[in-house]
Parts: structure tokens; C-alpha cells; sequence
């Protein structure tokens, strides 16, 4: 029986009430062939889970790892701590500031232990599973392929609108 590929991907949420977003990265990796798994783990909540599954993770062969997270959105930031693998966080609209609060939490990591912060919401989440295949694109070549194929298919022809 075949074995699903190892993931090189693993996304990270704060909770599984950002899963509505987060689908939305889920199915771009599925779609430019990207193994990948995700967990909802708090790292306010659950910080010991994180530290172990990045351990684990790590050593099973993840690559990337992607942070979604809403309010003092920590998660990406405390994912970056643990991990010298390259962490992009991906802010959730939150319930009092539209999602800026996150967005700041995020991007505002001090010198040193960089998170690469994509845009609120749906088009953070797409855009992070894109940008963890162009990282993977570099050593290998069917993702970088499938990015150029997208990228194709964006690009199409003029739309008629009237
Ligand atoms: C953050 O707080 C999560 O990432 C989520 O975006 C937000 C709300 O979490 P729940 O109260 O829905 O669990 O930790």
C-alpha cells in the first residue's frame, strides 16, 4: 500500500475557530502538491504541545511552518522561537480591531527571530501556502513547477465584463 508523502508543511493555529480561514491555505497546498498537515495548538493554552510538536515535527521532516493566529497573536512568534525553519504567520480577523491586532503582533517581531507576516485573513492564508511553495520551489522542482502553473493560469486574458 503507498504511504502519503511526509509533510513539508505544517500549519499551525491558535484555534480550531480559525480553521474557516485557514481551509483556504489547505486547499491552495493541496492544490500545488504540497504534503502538508494541520493542528489546531494554542501556544497560550497548550505551550507544551507546541514545544513537543515541533520537536517532532522537525525530525518527521517538516520544512515550513505556518502560524495562524487572532488578538495577541502570539503563535507565529513563539513558532519562530523554536524553530530555526522558516515560520510565516498568517493574522485573523479579530473580534475587536478587524485584525490589525494580530497583524501588529505579528509583524512586529524584534530583530532576530524573523516571522515572514502575510496579509489578514483569507488572502494571508492563500498567499502563505504560495509562499511556503516558492521556499520549497527552490530544491523542489514539481512545486516550483506547479507555482509557475499557477501562476499561468492568474495571469489568462482579458476579462470581459460588459
Ligand atoms: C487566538 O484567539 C486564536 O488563534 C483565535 O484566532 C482567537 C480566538 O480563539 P477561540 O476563543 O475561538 O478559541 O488564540
Amino acid at each position: 500500500m503507498s504511504q502519503p508523502a511526509s509533510p513539508l508543511v505544517a500549519v499551525l493555529m491558535g484555534s480550531t475557530s480559525d480553521w474557516e480561514t485557514m481551509q483556504h491555505c489547505s486547499s491552495m497546498l493541496n492544490e500545488l502538491g504540497v504534503a502538508h498537515e494541520c493542528h489546531a495548538i494554542s501556544a497560550h493554552r497548550q505551550p507544551a504541545a507546541l514545544h513537543a510538536f515541533v520537536a517532532d515535527a522537525e525530525k518527521r521532516g517538516v520544512k515550513v511552518f505556518i502560524g495562524a493566529a487572532g488578538g495577541a497573536a502570539h503563535l507565529p512568534g513563539v513558532l519562530a522561537s523554536l524553530t530555526a525553519r522558516p515560520v510565516l504567520g498568517v493574522p485573523m480577523k479579530g473580534w475587536a480591531t478587524e485584525g490589525m491586532d494580530a497583524l501588529l503582533s505579528i509583524a512586529q517581531m524584534p530583530g532576530g527571530v524573523p516571522v515572514g507576516t502575510l496579509a489578514i485573513g483569507k488572502a494571508g492564508a492563500k498567499n502563505s501556502a504560495i509562499l511556503a511553495a516558492q521556499i520549497l520551489g527552490i530544491s523542489h522542482p514539481t512545486i516550483e513547477g506547479a507555482v509557475k502553473t499557477l501562476r499561468e493560469r492568474q495571469a489568462g486574458g482579458a476579462t470581459r465584463l460588459a
